[in-house]
């Protein structure tokens, strides 16, 4: 069974790969990617689906890694410009500054989808944009707690994402939406992870000792799970048990996560597919087809995963899946 057979069936994404996926071919188109880099198990997951994905569609991907720099992305996206690309995919590492380049793909014709990231751009400089909805998910994530929690007070850290980013930005409101009708919830320290396993548990170290010890805070929420796997290290370093004595609830669902689950040691995680090239691509396929324009946003599912879901199982489906 090949990487993006396996990836659709854990993720639930069997239909958006079998139908509309390979209707309409790519083959010989030459795309461009601009990754932002591979700061996490989910970006790095992304990278692997997309290159499968693209080896299947028989589309000839030039690949670039920005290495987390917004000006390497601009630049790599004028390299592609000047080869003239058929298509480009960006994965944009901040919300803004890319109005100028964005204009130039248009004036060249060339159609630019958005993966997994948001710009603060006009829509019309983009052809659509894959990615989840990411208030929703840090809405569920704050759900969660408060239900959990039931009434008892608790004090969240929170680790965000990379400052700038729509993940960061999003996530963040969704979470405080989330705990808005709970007084008993609050966020009492919030501060960049910058999605990174290193900095979550640097953060958290800090967190822990500016709070008792750790016997102030209830909970930790992670903008994704690479943070709260690197908090979950500071916690046992600091003596405390993660998923008992704080709380640790994220999102992306990487198969890490799901080995924290299983041993009790973290509580919740919601899903982020890193199958965002399937539904790009097929957006691509039928728009150089015949020029059918896809929805401006094609939202991708924001499953929770609780120690209810059978992690060790959820594990076993995506180990070996790029992560
Ligand atoms: O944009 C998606 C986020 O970026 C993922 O949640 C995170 O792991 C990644 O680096």
């Amino acid at each position: 069974m090949s990487i993006i057979t396996k990836l659709a069936l854990a993720a639930g994404l069997a239909t958006a790969l079998s139908t509309a996926a390979f209707a309409q071919d790519l083959t010989g188109k030459v795309i461009g990617f601009s990754q932002i880099g591979s700061e996490s198990g989910w970006r790095a997951a992304e990278t692997s689906v997309t290159k499968q994905e693209a080896e299947a569609r028989g589309v000839d991907l030039k690949f670039a890694d920005a290495q987390q720099k917004q000006e390497n992305q601009i630049k790599a996206l004028r390299g592609f410009i000047a080869q003239g690309v058929d298509a480009i995919l960006i994965a944009p590492v901040v919300a803004t500054g890319w109005e100028d380049v964005l204009k130039e793909a248009q004036e060249a014709e060339i159609p630019v989808v958005l993966l997994d990231r948001g710009v603060d751009a006009p829509e019309d400089l983009y052809l659509t944009s894959v990615a989840s909805d990411q208030v929703l998910e840090g809405r569920t994530a704050g759900e969660w707690l408060v239900n959990q929690v039931a009434g008892k007070d608790c004090n969240v850290v929170e680790l965000q994402g990379t400052v700038g980013s729509s993940p960061a930005i999003n996530r963040k409101q969704g979470f405080e939406e989330g705990i808005a009708s709970a007084a008993n919830v609050k966020i009492t320290q919030s501060q960049t992870g910058d999605f990174t396993r290193s900095k979550g548990k640097e953060v958290m170290e800090a967190f822990l000792k500016s709070s008792n010890g750790g016997a102030d805070i209830c909970a930790v929420y992670a903008h994704n799970d690479d943070m709260a796997v690197g908090a979950i290290q500071a916690i046992k370093d600091a003596g405390l048990k993660p998923g008992t004595d704080i709380l640790v609830v994220s999102i992306d669902a990487v198969p890490d996560i799901f080995t924290a689950i299983a041993a009790g040691e973290a509580n919740a995680t919601v899903e982020l597919t890193p199958n965002m090239a399937g539904p790009a691509f097929d957006a691509l396929a039928a728009y150089l087809a015949d020029g059918t324009e896809p929805e401006k946003f094609i939202i991708t599912e924001s499953k929770l995963y609780t120690a209810e879901n059978d992690p060790a199982g959820e594990y076993e489906r995506r180990k070996g899946l790029g992560y």
